[in-house]
C-alpha cells in the first residue's frame, strides 16, 4: 500500500513583494508547510519573515506570485477559511482594561462563536494564565501578554496557527513555558508557523526550518539535515589526554585538534563514536574522561548567513 503523503496545508510558490516599487522585502520563494507539523521561518531582522506570513494570512497583497492555504489559492479570498487559521502578529497587545476571560469572549464573539466560562477556563489553562483571570490586560507582564495573545489565536480552534516571533522580548523562562504550550498544541494535532530570530527556538520546536535572509530563502530542511548541509559533524573530545598524540592520532587517518589537556576529533560522516573508539584501545591511548559535542543549528546558521549573534539573537 502507498504511504500517505501528509497534507500541504500552506503552499507557496515564487512570492515576491515589492515595496513603494523598489524594496523587495520578499524574492521569489517557494516552500510547503505539511499539516500538524512546527515549520519555523528563521532570519534575522528585515529578512522578509512578516511580510510573508502576512502575505500568507491575507493581510496583505503579493507584488507576484501565488499562496495556497488549505488547497486554495489566497486570491480568491480566505473567507471561509478565517475560522481555520489562528494568528498572533507580531505587534499583539490586548486591550488594557480588558481581563483575560473577557478579551477571549469578546473576540470569540466577533468570530461568531459562543465560548462557555469552561471553554475560556480551558483555554487560559492551556497557556498557563489560569492565575492571572482577575487581572486586567495592562497589569500582565510582557510574556503573560503573548500568552494571552496565544490564547486568543486558539479561540477558533483553529488547525493552522501562525505564530509571528511569539517568544521575543521574553526572559528565558517564560520562552520556555511559551515553548511547551506551541509543542502541545501540535501534540494535538495542529499545524504551527512560527517565525523567530532566536535559533535555538528554531532547533528545539521545529520539525522544519527554512533559513531566509534579505528576502530570500537561502536553505530549508529539518535542523539535522541544515546542520549536516553546512558539513556540521560531532565532535569527539578526550579529556585528560597527554596531547602529543594528537600527532599519532591524526595518522591513524582522524581529524585532530589539541587543546591543553585534550584531544578532539571531528566525525567525518559515516564515522562513528564506537569505531573511533575501538581503534583507540587498539592503540592503547588513554585518557581520562571523553564526551561528544554535537553541532547546533546555530552554527550552521552562521556558516550559512554570515550573521553573529548577540545574546541569542542574529544580528546581520
Ligand atoms: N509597509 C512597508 N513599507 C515599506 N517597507 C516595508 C514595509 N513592511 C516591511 N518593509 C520592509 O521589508 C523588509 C522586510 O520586513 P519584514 O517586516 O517582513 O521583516 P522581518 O523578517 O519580519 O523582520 P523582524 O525580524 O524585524 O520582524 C524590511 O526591509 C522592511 O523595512
Ligand atoms: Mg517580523
Amino acid at each position: 500500500m502507498a504511504s500517505q503523503r501528509p497534507e500541504k496545508v500552506v503552499s507557496v510558490r515564487d512570492l515576491t513583494k515589492v515595496f513603494n516599487g523598489t524594496i523587495v522585502a520578499v524574492n521569489e520563494i517557494s516552500f510547503d508547510v505539511y499539516e500538524k507539523e512546527i515549520f519555523a521561518l528563521l532570519g534575522p531582522n528585515g529578512a522578509g519573515k512578516t511580510t510573508t506570513v502576512e502575505i500568507i494570512e491575507g493581510l496583505q497583497d503579493a507584488t507576484d506570485g501565488e499562496v495556497f492555504v488549505f488547497g486554495r489559492n489566497t486570491k480568491k479570498g480566505l473567507r471561509d477559511m478565517r475560522a481555520r487559521m489562528g494568528v498572533l502578529p507580531q505587534e499583539f497587545e490586548p486591550f488594557d482594561l480588558l481581563k483575560p476571560p473577557e478579551f477571549l469572549e469578546y473576540f470569540a464573539r466577533l468570530f461568531g462563536r459562543k465560548m462557555t466560562e469552561g471553554d475560556v477556563d480551558d483555554l487560559l489553562e492551556l497557556v498557563g494564565l489560569t492565575e492571572r483571570k482577575k487581572s486586567l490586560s495592562v497589569h500582565l507582564s510582557g510574556g503573560e501578554k503573548k500568552r494571552l495573545g496565544i490564547a486568543l489565536s486558539l479561540v477558533s480552534n483553529p488547525d493552522l496557527i501562525f505564530l509571528d516571533e511569539p517568544t521575543t522580548g521574553l526572559d528565558a523562562q517564560a520562552r520556555r513555558h511559551l515553548w511547551s504550550v506551541i509543542s502541545s498544541l501540535r501534540d494535538e494535532g495542529k499545524t504551527i508557523f512560527l517565525t523567530t530570530h532566536y535559533l535555538e527556538e528554531a532547533e528545539v520546536l521545529a520539525d522544519r526550518v527554512a533559513i531566509m535572509n534579505r528576502g530570500k530563502l537561502i536553505a530549508m530542511g529539518t535542523p539535522e539535515e541544515l546542520i549536516e548541509k553546512v558539513g556540521g559533524t560531532s565532535t569527539l573530545i578526550l579529556e585528560g589526554v597527554d596531547t602529543d598524540l594528537a600527532g599519532p592520532i591524526q595518522a591513524l587517518g582522524f581529524r585532530t585538534r589539541a587543546r591543553k589537556d585534550r584531544i578532539e576529533i571531528r566525525l567525518r560522516s559515516g564515522e562513528t563514536v564506537k569505531d573511533i573508539l575501538s581503534t583507540l584501545t587498539l592503540q592503547k591511548i588513554h585518557f581520562k574522561d571523553l564526551r561528544t559535542r554535537r553541532p547546533t543549528l546555530e552554527e550552521a546558521f552562521l556558516k550559512l548567513v554570515g550573521a553573529r549573534l548577540e545574546g541569542g539573537e542574529l544580528i546581520e
